[in-house]
């Protein structure tokens, strides 16, 4: 076995890359693809969970971010621009420091989580706060980039979106196949193109298959679902508050060629995937991550599935970057003496 690479060397014929290419990598993808053996008990299928938490800023973004950020380096860029709900712009700073490039996010005002905040701050990029919408953040952005001389780092950049299809090539190469259904939170819709893409170029190349694909919005910020734009959506999920998804049609496209499906988890079903995630497999998301489980267990219960099919649920971000929802459903801490004791009262121990 050999060291992981990062996704550019790993994949380097399938990208948007020359041999002059500077590559800026933290060693992103690689990630864990981990049998889910409750959620397989409870739907009657084979679960597995792609485990996005586990890339160096601690969501996918990396593996879009490492293509996007190596070609600014390459065309000369120095100043990268993204609006975000935090995990783009956790990335983007991460990945400009490590290229040296000036690097500037736009996130609505108060509505991000708390770790992402401190990633984007700690890597030393250019934090506004836009009193508005991701929605807001991302026209400003647009504009700006068309405006000044800087290089828009967003998924409407082609370059991140060739860079996250990477996840779909480690899934087929770890199963040996496409699995038959694909679930994943939809924000921005990005993901679930790349990831599409990812296993058509795939079946193309070796006739791997291709999934159903399964994407999922938070109930109050569903413009697909609806089939209209939002305009001031509302969950408690807020990695995918977003009401005018930029790759809204090639989502609609990767559902339909797929024969697939996009609907809306609420909050409570959001957060009930979560727990469940964090108890029973061990696994800590942040709650947008779990709009993916929260629509298997839908999907199941509504007898949209059938038993024995083989389902991976993409989990896209880690649940420390988000720790107010983690600490507010969980028992309070007790506080004891430091007596062994203390300690055998608190938790209830008897003597053999
Ligand atoms: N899950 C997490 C944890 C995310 O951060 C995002 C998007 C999504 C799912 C949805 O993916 O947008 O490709 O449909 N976050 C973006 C950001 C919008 O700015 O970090 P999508």
């Amino acid at each position: 076995p050999r060291a992981w690479r990062g996704i550019i060397e790993e994949y380097r014929d399938r990208l948007p890359v020359t041999p002059e290419t500077p590559v800026i990598t933290l060693r992103e993808g690689g990630t864990p693809l981990l049998h889910a053996d409750h959620l397989s008990q409870l739907t009657g299928c084979d679960v597995h969970l792609k485990v996005e938490g586990a890339n160096p800023t601690g969501s996918f973004k990396d593996r879009g971010m490492t293509v996007a950020i190596s070609r600014a380096v390459g065309e000369g860029s120095q100043v990268v621009i993204c609006a975000s709900t935090g995990n783009t712009s956790a990335s983007a700073a991460a990945y400009a420091a490590r290229a040296g490039l000036t690097c500037a996010v736009l996130v609505p005002s108060g509505k991000i989580a708390l770790g992402k905040l401190a990633q984007a701050l700690v890597h030393g990029a250019r934090l506004l706060q836009v009193s508005g919408s991701f929605d807001d953040c991302l026209r400003v952005a647009r504009e700006l980039a068309d405006t000044f001389p800087v290089t828009l780092v967003n998924s409407v950049n082609p370059h991140r979106l060739e860079g996250q299809k990477t996840a779909a090539f480690e899934i087929v190469e770890a199963l040996g196949q496409a699995p038959d259904v694909h679930c994943l939170p939809v924000g921005n819709a990005g993901n679930i193109t790349a990831y599409w893409r990812g296993y058509v170029e795939e079946d193309t190349r070796v006739g791997s298959g291709r999934p159903r694909m399964f994407g999922f919005q938070a109930a109050g910020a569903a413009p697909i679902v609806r089939g209209e734009v939002v305009t001031a959506p509302q969950t408690i999920a807020t990695a995918i508050r977003i009401g005018n998804p930029a790759s809204w049609d090639f989502a609609t496209d990767a559902r339909d060629a797929s024969g697939g499906l996009i609907d809306a988890v609420n909050d409570r079903q959001i957060l009930a995937a979560y727990r469940l995630l964090a108890r029973r497999e061990g696994v800590f998301v942040e709650p947008s991550s779990a709009a993916s489980v929260a629509g298997l267990l839908a999907a199941h219960a509504d007898g949209r599935l059938d038993a024995g099919q083989r389902v991976v649920c993409t989990v896209t971000g880690n649940g420390l970057k988000d720790p107010d929802w983690a600490i507010s459903g969980a028992a309070k801490p007790e506080t004891i003496p430091p007596t062994v004791a203390g300690a055998a009262q608190a938790l209830g121990l008897r003597n053999l």
